[in-house]
């Protein structure tokens, strides 16, 4: 094997999320998340990153939904703010309404955008998603749906020099590169470093012992997590906390993804423990995620 395929690959830690916040902060110094997704049936997904962003630690944190669900998603927490997006014919978020409008302005006061969960790939939802990859300039994190209207567009993707992050399940990263889901998992780890490194961006490929490949072409492995988090929403938990660790911790955006990631895993455990595999649902994990904020390994 010559050395440039050669893989190595570290364990994720999660370092950052040690560090202490500053005693004369306010929650400027924490960045805004702007949550985008949402869609009739699926008012949850956004909802529960919104939340995970919340309990991350992120100074501010808004959900971008569409109208009809918008309730639903404030009702999660509170301390969330919402901004309605128009619904399009097919109930999905229609770009071409809201560009230019609410979402603009607020944009300017975002400091990181998590998009997709929820998004739903009906009506004009793909195409406002690619829309507002190529038009925002913030670090972004990709999820869901809005992944799927990548699909064989990936070219997309390539130079912008924020901070891209794409946190697919390996149906989805099939689905991006055009892959059967049996050959994306028979070849994780070459396939997420080779993808990171073409597009320069860092791939989450998410599962059991998930990579985070960087765009310099490290792979780091996570350790944490356990199958009671084999359920839905989980993903949606997972893009809430890094969405909030980058908006914190811009200055290590590598560091902040993997401490994202091993928290996410590493609350699943804990809720694991004091309930049971069969018992945890998605939104327990985020209780249990000052356990794992507090544990020193
Ligand atoms: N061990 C460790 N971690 C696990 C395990 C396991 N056995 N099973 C799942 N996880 C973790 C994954 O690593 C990932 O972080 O749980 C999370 C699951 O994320 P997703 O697969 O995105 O699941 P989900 O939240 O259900 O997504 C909901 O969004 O992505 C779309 O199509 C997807 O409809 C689905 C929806
Ligand atoms: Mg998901």
């Amino acid at each position: 094997v010559e050395s440039s395929t050669r893989l190595t690959w570290t364990g994720a830690s999660k370092s950052l999320a040690e560090t202490p916040r500053p005693v004369d902060a306010n929650k400027g110094r924490f960045g805004h998340v702007l949550v985008v997704g949402g869609s009739y049936g699926k008012a949850g997904a956004p909802a529960m990153a919104s939340l995970a962003a919340l309990r991350t630690g992120a100074g501010l944190v808004t959900a971008a939904v569409p109208t009809g669900v918008l309730d639903t998603v404030a009702h999660i927490a509170p301390e969330l703010m919402t901004v309605p997006l128009a619904e399009g014919a097919l109930g999905a978020v229609s770009f071409k309404q809201l560009y230019g409008g609410k979402l603009d302005t607020l944009l300017k006061r975002i400091t990181v955008v998590a998009l997709g969960p929820g998004l739903s790939t009906e009506g004009d939802a793909p195409a406002f998603a690619r829309q507002m990859i190529e038009k925002t300039s913030q670090p972004i994190v990709v999820d869901a749906d809005a992944l799927n209207a990548l699909a064989g567009k990936t070219n997309l993707l390539d130079g912008s020099r924020r901070t891209l992050v794409l946190t697919p399940h390996p149906g989805e990263m099939a689905r991006l590169v055009g892959m059967t889901v049996q050959e994306v998992e028979a070849d994780r780890l070459r396939l997420a470093r080779s993808f990171a490194t073409k597009h320069q961006l860092t791939l989450v490929l998410k599962g059991w012992r998930t990579l985070v490949a960087h765009p310099d072409g490290r792979v780091a492995v996570n350790t944490s997590g356990n199958p009671a988090m084999a359920k839905g929403g989980s993903g949606d938990i997972l893009t809430g906390i890094v969405a909030a660790m980058l908006a914190q911790y811009p200055d290590d955006p590598a560091q902040a993804v993997e401490s994202a990631v091993y928290l996410h895993g590493l609350a699943g455990d804990f809720a694991a423990h004091a309930m049971d595999e069969h018992t945890v649902l998605a939104t327990d994990t985020v209780k249990y995620l000052s356990d794992a904020f507090r544990y020193r390994s």
